[in-house]
């Protein structure tokens, strides 16, 4: 058990802030990656609560489908790496046309003790607009001295790596070695000559071809680990590349599951997901995502580039076991298209949590392009690889004390080591900017601990508008604030009693009445506890 003190600055008297948005950014969301969800016809999820091989899993299903007199399915047979292994999921396809008798065989495969759940095969479409014409091959100098974000902004070319001093870590001799990255995307060109240690490079889609035929998988592969020209972050990153979309984009949820699988099998040590979509609603996903937290796979994922609008978080970026990235440019100003928290799962009954855990650059940013030499993208889905090559860095850091590293201990220095921005809110910046070096230090004197975001509730400052802005006043509704719970000392974990509000007599602490709910089993590696901000409606005396 860890004791956790909470610290509340909450002022009586609140004054109305309006976050200012910084918006100079120029009009990029026709060119940015953008999803498309749409069901797949005749065809559903069946998913198992653990994995069985093929076999076993078709005689579950099978016999009560019989029993439940549908005539037109199958299952559909998956051919690819994890077909070797035992698996947790079909495919089911059924053709028959009288629902009723569809949906009644579906309550009864769902009641298969067995069963976990059945829902909708998803497919996803990802539409990038960009074409990959403007390459630009030039030689990076390694940069010394002081002036980081002038030099990284020189000749209008936007060095990553440079900007975050990832080379005051590589001349320490911490370049992401021994760490296995794996990156889900469109796939990455055989002996690319930015990359030196591409470990393997499988193929999840139904495509004829493994090469990457939109440059996506190599522009997010070269930002984490390229060697050459445009630095990534880790250059001896071992690199892992899982093709899940095809060439024109598309993918579909049982690809993205057998994919996961296998990198679970292979013990992979930081995901780098290039699906994102609003769609926390896919059940068999979101389940996925947990599970390779649970097993100590670290996930990084966009938050998306769905802003300025507040709560266009995508998913998995705001899972909580899952560190959820926006964009900032090169001028430390959000970039317009960064989605804001909060998360809307919780509504319309309950109440959001941050969900945007830390911002880096991500506009105009330099990475390997397709064949040769390198090209500039923008978007979360440059900034989330930014932080996989961060976290790769940081736990090669580590290798002596390698057991330390989890999704929350890693989650935990990050968002300890980042720096606020003025002047944008939590739910613009998260827990502010990406600082590299900062989070290197925390990581290597860490100790286990159990941890919150946010780490103290302030309403007097801007930083947390809107709840600056509304005034506690006799009979008002509570102020409710999310937090989530980090725990960096083991996957699963317990909260005992209750957390305690001790009102501090000299600050008017009395006149707040402060409760709270919480989830009592924190799995994996995180949980939450809703705190309730009122005013008190009989004063203590
Ligand atoms: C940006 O461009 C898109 C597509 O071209 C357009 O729909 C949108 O209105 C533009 N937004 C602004 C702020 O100019
Ligand atoms: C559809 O299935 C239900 C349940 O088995 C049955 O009662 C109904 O008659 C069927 N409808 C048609 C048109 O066959
Ligand atoms: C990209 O270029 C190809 C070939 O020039 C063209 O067919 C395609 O429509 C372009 N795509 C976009 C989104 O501009
Ligand atoms: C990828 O896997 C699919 C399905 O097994 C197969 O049809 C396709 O030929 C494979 N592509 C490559 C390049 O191996
Ligand atoms: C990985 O890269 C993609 C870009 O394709 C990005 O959208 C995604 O959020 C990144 N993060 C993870 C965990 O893959
Ligand atoms: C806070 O978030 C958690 C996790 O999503 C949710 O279960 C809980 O209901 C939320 N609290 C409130 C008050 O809505
Ligand atoms: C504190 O708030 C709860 C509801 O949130 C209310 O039921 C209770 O009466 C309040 N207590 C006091 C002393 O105001």
């Amino acid at each position: 058990m860890s004791a956790l003190t909470y610290v509340f600055v909450v002022n009586a008297v609140l004054a109305s802030f309006i976050a200012e948005s910084n918006i100079q950014e120029k009009n990029l969301s026709s060119k940015l990656p953008q999803f498309k969800e749409k069901n797949v016809p005749n065809e559903y999820i069946v998913t198992y609560h653990s994995k069985y091989y093929t076999q076993v899993r078709n005689s579950f299903i099978s016999k009560r489908l019989i029993r439940g007199n549908v005539l037109k399915w199958s299952i559909i047979s998956r051919y690819n790496l994890a077909s070797h292994y035992p698996s947790d999921f079909d495919i089911l396809h059924i053709s028959d046309t009288n629902y009723t008798l569809i949906e009644q065989t579906l309550s009864f495969i769902r009641a298969h003790p067995a069963v976990k759940g059945v829902s909708r095969h998803h497919y996803v479409q990802r539409l990038l607009s960009y074409n990959n014409t403007h390459s630009t091959t030039y030689n990076i100098r390694h940069p010394q001295g002081v002036a980081r974000d002038k030099y990284a902004k020189s000749g209008q070319q936007q060095h990553v790596a440079a900007s975050l001093y990832a080379d005051v870590l590589w001349k320490l001799g911490i370049t992401g070695k021994g760490v296995k990255v794996a990156i889900f995307d469109t796939g990455l060109t055989q002996n690319h000559p930015h990359f030196r240690n591409v470990k393997e490079r499988t193929n999840w889609t139904n495509e004829k071809s493994s090469e990457d035929g939109v440059s996506h998988g190599t522009f997010v592969a070269g930002v984490i680990a390229s060697s050459k020209e445009c630095l990534g972050l880790a250059p001896d990153a071992e690199l892992h590349i899982y093709k899940v979309f095809t060439n024109s984009q598309v993918s579909y949820t049982s690809w993205f599951l057998d994919a996961f699988n296998y990198a679970i099998y292979k013990k992979v040590n930081i995901i780098n997901l290039s699906i994102g979509g609003p769609d926390f609603m896919d059940s068999p996903f979101v389940d996925k995502v947990l599970e390779l937290s649970a097993n100590n796979i670290i996930m990084i994922s966009a938050a998306g580039n769905d802003g300025p609008i507040y709560g266009t978080l995508n998913n998995p970026g705001d899972q909580s076991d899952v560190i959820g990235v926006g964009s900032i440019n090169f001028d430390n100003q959000i970039a317009r298209f960064s989605s804001r928290g909060m998360t809307t799962w919780e509504l319309p009954v309950g109440y959001g949590r941050i969900g945007l855990d830390i911002v880096t650059y991500g506009s105009q940013v330099e990475g390997s392009d397709v064949l040769k030499g390198c090209r500039r993208l923008s978007g979360t889905s440059v900034s989330s690889p930014v932080v996989a090559g961060v976290a790769a860095l940081l736990r090669s850091g580590v290798s002596h004390k390698i057991e330390l590293v989890n999704p929350s201990s890693l989650k935990q220095v990050l968002v300890e080591g980042a720096e606020k921005l003025a002047n944008y809110n939590i739910f613009e910046q998260g827990q502010g900017k990406l600082n590299l070096l900062k989070s290197m230090q925390l990581l290597l004197s860490y100790k286990p601990k159990i941890s919150l975001i946010p780490s103290s509730i302030d309403f007097t400052s801007s930083y947390m508008w809107p709840y600056s802005s509304q005034p506690l006043f006799y009979g008002s509704t509570a102020a409710i604030v999310n937090v989530t719970i980090l725990n960096g000392i083991s996957v699963t974990g317990k909260i005992i009693g209750q957390p305690r509000w001790v009102p501090d007599p000299h600050n008017f602490g009395r006149y707040l009445n402060i409760s709270t709910s919480f989830s009592m089993t924190l799995w994996p590696w995180t949980g939450w506890m809703s705190v309730y901000i009122g005013k008190r409606v009989k004063s203590l005396l």
